[in-house]
């Protein structure tokens, strides 16, 4: 099997799985319980929180254990438009936001009547500051942008992206998420008021998601309930998940300069590969995340070429898995008004440290081979 879809999720490291399975075992009881089966597990969940706090230079009740980066990005962008509705009721977001933002955005706009502006990319996917800087308004509550695009790789200049929020509004609150990113890029939580992050794109387990909250931002819960996070997210804790949490970023920030250089390697060579075959192009701009590569085959049906590739045991992706049922094109590649066949025609590649170069090879002479295969239908 070649696996090329990394964005989607990735393997469960072998480390993880025995810490998980151990603790499972023996840390059953409710963190809650006021007894000393509870109170070892609460101080076991505890620990991980301080020591992710360590590793991302927070405090420790700034975060949030959560379901997933789903559920982590409800809460920073629903949380703050309840909370914040008396100061003002607009939001800014990008046209290219997982949909785990962008239908939240949405349904902020269609159920609760608030306003939501989409800032506008460029071919490449990059935004434009002086867009930002126009749109915050007095009443802006929250900007929402994510950190890497899980498309194409675009990364967005969060820096400046934040100096401009706090330039024009102080008081409007930036969230970023940032699930494609940690593990890859410099994480800097400084200038920003929310964040989000998931284990499952870092080798860690499926279920396992974060929220980072300033202590100066407050939220309007989500899952009311007990005393959980804070009382904002009730719910018996799923603790041995939170628990080896810790261990999956430890060992992703540990490993973070090595694996982006292996990778960026990787990409370069794709790269490469990918120009010389008149039939590809590269949808990727040049400075996108090396992890990430989108294509498009023009002509061609891409989900045709995925399962051509999948007969082979090579599994890449069209678009985005959360949005995959859907058949248009994906909304990030049409907000980059992108010629329309290009668009609809586009495929993702997605790399790890465990990719081979030797993999990359087998992949592109299976796409040569499906791409001739596989008539153009269009
Ligand atoms: C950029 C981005 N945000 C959010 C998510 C959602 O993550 P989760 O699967 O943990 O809900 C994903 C996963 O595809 C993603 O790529």
């Amino acid at each position: 099997m070649i696996y090329l879809d990394y964005v989607a999720t990735t393997p469960l490291s072998d480390d993880i799985y025995q810490t998980y399975t151990q603790l499972l075992k023996k840390y059953f009881a409710n963190a809650d319980s006021a007894y000393r089966l509870g109170y070892e597990v609460n101080r076991l969940m505890e620990t991980s929180r301080a020591k992710i706090a360590s590793m991302l230079h927070v405090k420790e009740d700034e975060l949030i254990f959560t379901s997933c980066a789903s559920e982590a990005n409800n809460l920073a962008i629903k949380g703050v438009a309840f909370q914040y509705q008396n100061r003002g009721r607009h939001i800014i977001t990008t046209a290219i936001e997982h949909s785990s933002v962008a239908n939240t955005c949405r349904e902020l706009a269609e159920v609760f009547g608030f306003e939501v502006d989409y800032l506008s990319v460029d071919n490449q996917g990059h935004i434009d500051l002086e867009e930002l800087k126009s749109l915050i308004r007095p009443d802006t509550i929250l900007v929402t942008t994510m950190y890497v695009n899980n498309e194409i790789g675009v990364i967005n200049p969060i820096k400046d992206i934040a100096k401009i929020i706090k330039t024009v509004n102080p008081k409007t609150k930036y969230h970023v998420d940032m699930v494609q990113a940690l593990g890859k890029l410099p994480v800097d939580l400084n200038d920003i008021d929310l964040a989000t992050f998931s284990a499952h794109k870092i080798f860690g387990l499926k279920g396992s998601g974060l929220l980072y909250k300033k202590h100066s931002t407050t939220l309007v819960p989500l899952i009311n309930g007990g005393q959980q996070e804070f009382d904002l997210r009730g719910g018996t804790s799923n603790a041995c998940t939170n628990i080896v949490l810790a261990k999956t970023i430890r060992l992703a920030l540990e490993s973070q300069k090595a694996h982006y250089d292996y990778v960026k390697k990787l990409n370069d060579f794709m790269r490469e590969e990918i120009k010389k075959r008149e039939a590809l192009v590269i949808n990727s701009p040049e400075d996108a995340s090396p992890f990430i590569l989108n294509i498009s085959a023009p002509h061609y049906k891409p989900e045709v070429l995925v399962h051509d590739l999948e007969s082979s045991g090579i599994y890449i992706s069209t678009k985005s898995a959360c949005s995959s049922k859907a058949t248009e094109a994906s909304h990030t590649l049409a907000a980059m008004h992108l010629d329309e066949e290009v668009a609809i025609s586009a495929l993702r590649l997605s790399f790890s440290h465990l990719t081979t170069m030797d993999e990359l090879k087998t992949f592109l002479k299976a796409l040569d081979e499906s791409l001739t295969r596989v008539r153009k239908q269009r």
